[in-house]
């Protein structure tokens, strides 16, 4: 089991994620190609963590575990699919390998993938999110990602499960909140220490209720981003079981008893999807095969 080495880094100071699609009547031993190519050129690439993830129902062996994800809606909030076809995440502690990356990415996959998205941000201070909560208080460490984020048996070992979902922080609304009340929707008080006597609504309270909390069930990887006046977080976590995702939603949502999330009344969910980031062997050495000398 050889997983991809960028799901064991958080991401750096600056991060992007780029969504492409398929264009029609590619073939599939096309696209692999060429995602082999860009795991190829950009995962040795120093200074660079780098993480693809593929349609499920582009992998045989992964299509059957992928459970219905998205969209997903409760009584107050809804979780879109923007589903494409390919995922790439790559961060750096500076902006040029990350910029180089998307380029590259771009121009290996002419022809065969379009842009559909791409987010480009990084760390705010020394982590916080674009409310300015510090996030990410528990880095995961190489064991939590192995046990909590890596399939570990069967075709898909060292395989990990993506979910991306990029939300739209409004923070004009936020702000009009209290600094009291801000810390009882998020749970935290800014600088991340825990609170007590919270409204089960609280961010923190719905993600842990299903059974989230302490990088148990997925480890996030994600990083907050700003682009035409639009501030946000593009949410990424990598887990072992697609399964978490749904019960992290569902919690989040209010739909298996507890009430919604209080965040999601200030953050909106505007795109996102499922993807499965295969383990390393899944990538066809495309160099090894034009010479095979
Ligand atoms: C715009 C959207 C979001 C924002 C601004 C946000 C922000 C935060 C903040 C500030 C914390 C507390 C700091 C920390 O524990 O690291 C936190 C914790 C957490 N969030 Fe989110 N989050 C968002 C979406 C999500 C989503 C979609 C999920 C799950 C699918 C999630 C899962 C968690 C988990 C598991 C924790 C840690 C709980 C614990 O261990 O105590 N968050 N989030």
């Amino acid at each position: 089991m050889r997983p991809q080495e960028g799901l064991f880094h958080s991401p750096g100071t600056f991060s992007a994620v780029l969504v492409l699609r398929l264009i029609r009547d590619v073939a599939l031993s096309h696209l692999r190609e060429v995602v082999s190519s860009v795991h190829e050129e950009l995962t040795p690439a120093h200074g660079l963590h780098t993480v693809l993830g593929l349609e499920p129902a582009l992998l045989p062996e992964a299509a059957p575990a992928a459970p219905a994800l998205l969209p997903r809606e409760g009584p107050t909030a809804r979780f879109p699919s923007s589903q494409a076809h390919v995922l790439v995440q790559v961060s750096a502690e500076h902006r040029e390998p990350v910029l180089w990356a998307l380029r590259r990415t771009l121009a290996l996959s002419k022809g065969v993938l379009v842009l559909e998205e791409e987010v480009l941000g990084g760390r705010i201070g020394e982590g916080r999110d674009a409310f300015g909560f510090r996030d990410g208080l528990l880095r995961p460490t190489r064991e939590h990602v192995r046990r909590t984020a890596l399939v570990p048996s069967g075709s898909l070992a060292g395989a990990s499960w993506l979910l991306y979902l990029r939300f739209q922080q409004d923070l004009e609304r936020f702000g009009r909140l209290r600094p009291g009340a801000q810390e009882r929707v998020v749970g935290r008080t800014r600088e991340g220490e825990p609170l007590h006597d919270l409204p089960q609504e609280a961010h923190v309270l719905r993600a842990r209720a299903s059974g989230a909390g302490e990088n148990q069930l997925l480890i996030r990887r994600g990083f907050p981003f700003r682009h035409h006046g639009e501030e946000g977080l593009a949410f990424v976590a990598a887990a072992a079981d697609p399964g978490s995702y749904v019960r992290s939603l569902d919690a989040l949502l209010g739909t298996q008893g507890g009430p919604p999330d209080a965040l999601l009344r200030y953050a909106l969910a505007v795109g996102g999807g499922l993807y499965l980031a295969p383990a390393r062997d899944w990538f066809q050495h495309t160099s090894l095969q034009e010479n095979p000398a």
